[in-house]
């Protein structure tokens, strides 16, 4: 079967001037994960492995550049799906993985559980072994000035950096990753949609994958990933898939602030928002890279 994979670093309003950057960042991500796929490796590992690029570039709201609570820390959140079991990982709120997405995935793994919190979730993340850093680290020049100006500054726009990869891999296998580091001046423990199974992220192999990103208040009251992937159960393709997803999303919040992007099983990608922007990149059927930062629901 030919692989399919679609990435994301978010919806919203940013400056056209970061438009190249964030592409390039993306084009980086969805290579890396392809070479898994074309190597025969699995929508997981490449899933993951892309998510790791997009949570080590400074722009994206995840890992490094993540987006500062109101006590001026980081705190992230991230989640994985495997579609072939129906299974995940999630962690919410940690402040010293260098890769939630791959404590994520070894939780879904590794443990009994499915999803860990704060403290446990970062002890863990030393047991196995991960890098584990000060949240300092996380925390980009541009953010810190952010949070030091906020009284005088206008009011963030929310959602703009989520990241976030689907792909299928060569035996038909889904998988989708999610990582965040939530909304600017959140307050401290708040966790939106990216962790949630369903809100945030979902993959089931009979049907197709998802992974969203935006105003996580809003995905989560309509677990805007799983409407996706029951739509394309309903017969839709991943792109109809995502625009009924947009439009349902749409019809519950005037100002909806979401976006997402879909890989169906027969490998037909898809994406849509309701935000100014949302950045993608995809391989085409010819196995090129493509771009967009407009969206648009048939991006193959
Ligand atoms: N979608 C990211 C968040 O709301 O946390």
């Amino acid at each position: 079967m030919k692989p399919a994979m679609i990435v994301h670093g978010g919806a919203g309003p940013w400056p056209d001037a970061e438009d190249s950057a964030r592409g390039q960042a993306l084009v980086d991500a969805l290579h890396t994960g392809w070479r898994i796929l074309e190597a025969g490796g699995t929508a997981l590992e490449a899933v993951e492995k892309a998510t790791n690029i997009l949570e080590d570039f400074p722009l994206f709201d995840a890992g490094i550049g993540s987006f500062l609570n109101q006590m001026g820390e980081v705190e992230m959140d991230a989640l994985i799906v495997d579609g072939a079991a129906l299974d995940f990982g999630a962690v919410a709120g940690v402040k010293h993985v260098r890769y939630p997405i791959s404590l994520a995935r070894r939780i879904m793994t590794d443990t009994p559980h499915c999803f860990l919190a704060g403290s446990g979730a970062d002890l863990l993340a030393r047991q196995l072994g991960f890098p584990v850093m000060s949240n300092l680290f996380f925390v980009t020049e541009a953010e810190f000035h952010r949070f030091h100006e906020k009284q005088h500054a206008a009011p963030r726009p929310q959602g703009t950096g989520t990241v976030g990869a689907v792909a299928l891999d060569t035996r038909g296998n889904l998988a989708a990753a999610t990582s965040t580091g939530g909304v600017p001046d959140k307050m401290p423990g708040r966790v939106g949609d990216s962790p949630v199974f369903g809100a945030g992220g979902y993959a089931d192999n009979r049907y197709g994958a998802a992974s969203a990103t935006g105003v996580g208040e809003n995905i989560l009251r309509v677990l805007l990933s799983k409407y996706a992937v029951d739509a394309i159960a309903g017969g839709m393709n991943a792109r109809a898939a995502a625009a009924a997803s947009i439009d349902h999303i749409n019809s519950r919040f005037q100002d909806s602030q979401a976006g997402l992007i879909v890989v169906d099983r027969d490998g037909q990608v898809g994406a849509a928002h309701s935000t100014l922007k949302i950045s993608i990149a995809w391989m085409d059927a010819d196995g090129q890279p493509r771009v967009s930062m407009q969206g648009g629901v048939g991006v193959r």
